[in-house]
């Protein structure tokens, strides 16, 4: 008898050298560094360039990584075309998913699957995803896409792709910080879809189409919409109470933005947002849904400790109400989680690429047996 583990909950694939996650204490390492630290003091660019190799860089070598990015933050115009063709009410994960298998469509080397050609359509998609997101709001929003200056971070460019200006500092910065948090988990839904449709040899552009697929599910990448949607409907304070109420009281009732299967803990990427979170709430004066996340999360905290249960905000939870004060529209939230996990799918990819099984787990037959075949005019 085969053992079932609903969910692969607990099933290791393979090992891997990317990333750590200590679901009991609460802790995110990329490649031995913690995630806290790296969100302190570490730029985007570092941090993939760490998680593409065994340590972060040297000056000079983010020099060249930046330098190299840059050289690739333009799509084809093909792909802007395209984006032209959606209508204005196809939402933004949908229009990315599709961009993204158009670039593989127009690569004339997308099929390789050796390390160097995995690598350079790495660097493509880590500099184009942020093109791509940016040109599909304009073109949406009835506005031309905005070219990509080379001499900005990635961070600061997609803000700048977005509204035509150069951002400030300030907001450069907790971009860069939620893309750096939202870089990598390990082996979560999208990214285990990667490494499977990569374990088949199939292109990386398959892969990532698929990952993108899988992220913008609610019960992943999709809950910080879900997330904002709920903090809109209660529009509020008073609304919040009776609102988890109703959830927790419904069967299968889920709270977006609580809960994880790795963490039984406070995810630290959620300790780190809430207090981006609280920032930009003092310095906007626009509290309204970071006090109503925080009342949320009080209602949460005493209904899931009165059920024995650990669940606590994850990720999803506080990048919300910070998406909502950099004045992104919310079905981009997914998109912009997508803009930086497209970087640790890539890591993966490598990984599984460079030393592959094909993946082919097992499903349980438990449907009927000896049934005798009946022509259709006899059933
Ligand atoms: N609201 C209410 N109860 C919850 C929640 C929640 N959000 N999450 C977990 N629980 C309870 C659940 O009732 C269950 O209790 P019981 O064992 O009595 O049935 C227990 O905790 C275990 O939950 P589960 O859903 O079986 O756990 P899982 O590991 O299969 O699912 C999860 C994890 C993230 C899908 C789930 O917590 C969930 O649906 N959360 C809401 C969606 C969400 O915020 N997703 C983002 C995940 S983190 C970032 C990312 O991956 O993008």
């Amino acid at each position: 008898m085969v053992d079932i583990h609903r969910g692969l909950a607990d099933v290791a694939i393979d090992t891997s050298q990317v990333c750590h996650i200590d679901g009991e204490r609460g802790e995110l390492i990329y490649r031995g560094y913690d995630i806290r630290e790296l969100a302190d003091k570490a730029s985007y660019e570092e941090v993939v360039y760490l998680l593409w190799n065994d340590d972060l860089p040297t000056t000079s070598q983010l020099a060249d990584f930046r330098a190299e990015l840059a050289t690739s933050f333009m799509v084809p115009a093909a792909v802007f075309e395209g984006l032209e063709l959606f209508s204005h009410a196809t939402a933004p994960m949908h229009a990315l998913r599709t961009a993204i298998s158009h670039l593989g469509a127009l690569d004339a080397l997308a099929d390789g699957v050796d390390d160097a050609n995995v690598r350079r359509i790495g660097m493509r998609l880590v500099a184009q995803l942020p093109t791509v997101v940016a040109a599909y709001q304009r073109v949406r929003s009835g506005l031309e896409p905005v070219a990509p200056r080379p001499d900005l971070s990635v961070a600061g460019n997609f803000l700048y792709m977005l509204s035509g200006e150069v951002p400030t500092e300030a907001a450069t910065r907790v971009m860069d910080v939620a893309l750096v948090l939202h870089a990598e988990h390990g082996s979560n839904a999208s990214t285990f879809v990667a490494r499977a449709v990569a374990s088949t040899l199939s292109d990386v552009y398959s892969s990532i189409t698929a990952a993108i697929g899988s992220l913008k599910g609610p019960l992943h990448g999709g809950a910080n919409e879900a997330v904002m949607k709920a903090l809109e409907q209660m529009g509020e304070m008073a609304a919040v109470e009776p609102y988890v109420l109703g959830v927790l009281a419904k069967p299968g009732g889920r709270v977006m933005g609580f809960g994880h299967r790795v963490y039984r803990v406070l995810d630290p990427r959620a300790m780190v947002l809430k207090d981006v979170a609280e920032k930009l709430a003092a310095e906007s004066g626009y509290s309204l849904y970071f006090e109503m996340s925080l009342e949320m999360e009080r209602v949460m905290e005493r209904e899931m400790s009165a059920r024995g249960k650990q669940v606590r905000p994850n990720v999803d939870f506080f990048s919300a109400s910070v998406y909502r004060m950099l004045g992104l529209p919310t079905d981009m939230y997914t998109p912009v989680f997508a803009v930086a996990r497209i970087s640790g799918w890539m890591a993966h990819l490598y990984e599984q690429y460079a030393d592959n099984r094909l993946m082919r787990p097992r499903l349980v037959y438990v449907g009927p047996v000896g049934r005798k075949f009946q022509p259709v005019e006899a059933r």
